[in-house]
């Protein structure tokens, strides 16, 4: 039996075979079945926000939202999570293989000696309110490389291309941190090039007067493996904004501007900072029945549970559970833990939460290990976008080099005014 999908037309009593492959039918197949004797473009699907509709063919992550797999370039996130680094996948992610010890030497260096920010930037911004969100300043920035970088709009030039991948995954860090200094009115701190990469990040966010700044070994590690469970997940809002932009050939910086737009939205990156008012707001653990209470009413949502993609248990919330012992092990427990930790015991066994398949995501947990280490809400963003600059940067090559690929656009359903003449403003009512 060919794999093919049988479609009949009633009206005409037609007979279509589409073929499939890999799972999926090609929608530019239903064109041939035409809706009407004048309709031209034929038969389109109708998807909004993409609930069913593949965008690309990727070989970059895979994820089993049923069984809770996460899996980039083959490899599960949770031997990534155990034994890599943030610097070691981020090279998986973007190159396709784990690197040789050679090669992840020369990506070391490479990352190491982009750090430093052009002092333009620095003045850049300096312009911004003392009280301006790190996020919108990290957006702003990434958005203005490109007027430092022109050299990037050659996005068909691979060495130009590897030249913009080391400076977005170098410099991202350093942004971030001139970010946070810039909000709570502290001098800005160049790079370390002796640190390791989130070593280096907790030197630019947090040193003072002392000469070497080193972080905590056990939170240097944890920094890391949260880079690591943030990396990539495939077609994400501002993952599809990546690719959607670059489809325009515009230069990686203005398109990653754009990405992190759409990771600053309270739906998607913003949900962690969005956890964190919400244990706040709950306050205490005999609160907690009125609030779920409240969330199955429909007057709110429980933040951080729920995925598009996830039906089951969210694999990185289990390995970021384990994360934050170790960190609070280091820091003492952060005094919202109790409330998270009942919320969810609550929730998994609430008839409303189970029907609709709701499990902690990733941003459940991840909130209170950035605040037991020192980060305002507002750097939670901030703190996703660095290490998804190497899922953004990989998403966007594999599309620029994609033949199937053009630039993005979608169609629509137009249901407005049918054609009509124009009414002089006197002739109005
Ligand atoms: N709390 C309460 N109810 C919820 C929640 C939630 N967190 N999430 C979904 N639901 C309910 C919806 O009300 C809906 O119920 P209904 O069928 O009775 O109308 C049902 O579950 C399905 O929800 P949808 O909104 O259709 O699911 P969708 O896949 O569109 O949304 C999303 C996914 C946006 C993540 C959603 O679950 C949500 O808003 N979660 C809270 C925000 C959050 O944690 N975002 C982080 C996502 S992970 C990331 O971006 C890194």
């Amino acid at each position: 039996m060919p794999d093919t999908l049988t479609v009949t037309d009633n009206r005409t009593g037609k007979q279509y075979e589409i073929p499939i492959k890999d799972g999926v039918i090609n929608a530019t197949a239903l064109r041939q079945i035409k809706t009407g004797a004048d309709d031209i473009a034929g038969l389109a699907t109708y998807d909004p926000a993409f609930m069913n509709t593949a965008s690309c063919r990727s070989k970059i992550t895979f994820i089993d939202g049923d069984q809770g797999i996460l899996e980039y370039r083959g490899y599960p996130i949770e031997q990534l999570a155990e034994h890599s680094t943030y610097l070691e996948t981020a090279y998986l992610i973007i190159f396709g293989e784990l690197p040789s010890a050679a090669q992840l030497k020369e990506w070391t260096t490479q990352i190491t000696f982009h750090t430093m920010l052009h002092e333009n930037i620095k003045k850049l911004m300096e312009g911004f309110q003392y009280d301006a969100h790190p996020m919108g300043v990290f957006l702003s920035t990434v958005g203005a490389f490109s007027t430092f970088y022109p050299d990037a709009k050659k996005i068909f030039d691979e060495a130009s291309r590897k030249k913009q991948i080391h400076r977005l995954i170098a410099k991202v860090p350093s942004v971030a941190a001139y970010a946070f200094r810039h909000s709570i009115g502290r001098p800005y701190i160049y790079p370390d090039n002796d640190l390791s990469f989130t070593g280096n990040f907790l030197n630019m966010l947090f040193r003072m007067t002392e000469l070497k700044y080193k972080a905590d070994p056990a939170l240097e590690r944890a920094l890391d493996v949260l880079f690591i469970l943030h990396a990539d997940h495939e077609q994400n809002c501002s993952t599809s904004a990546m690719r959607g932009i670059g489809s325009s050939h515009v230069d990686p910086y203005s398109a990653m501007a754009g990405a992190a737009a759409a990771l600053y939205g309270p739906l998607h990156g913003g949900a962690n900072e969005a956890v964190l008012r919400m244990l706040n707001e709950i306050g205490s653990v005999q609160k907690i029945p009125d609030f779920i209470k409240r969330v199955k009413a429909g007057e709110g949502r429980l933040m951080g549970f729920g995925h598009r993609v996830y039906k089951s248990y969210d694999p990185r919330a289990k390995i970021i559970k384990k994360t934050a012992d170790e960190v609070f092990e280091v820091t003492g427990k952060n005094p919202l833990l109790e409330i998270a930790l009942e919320l969810e015991r609550i929730a998994l066994q609430d008839e409303y939460f189970v029907t609709r398949k709701l499990y902690p995501n990733v941003d459940f947990y991840s909130g209170l290990i950035y605040q037991a280490m020192g980060f305002p809400v507002e750097m939670f963003p901030v703190l996703f976008a660095i290490p998804r600059t190497s899922g953004w940067i990989a998403q966007w090559e594999e599309m620029i080099l994609d033949p199937e690929q053009k630039i993005a656009r979608p169609k629509q359903v137009y249901i407005g005014a049918p054609r009509r003449d124009y009414v002089p403003l006197t002739s109005r009512s």
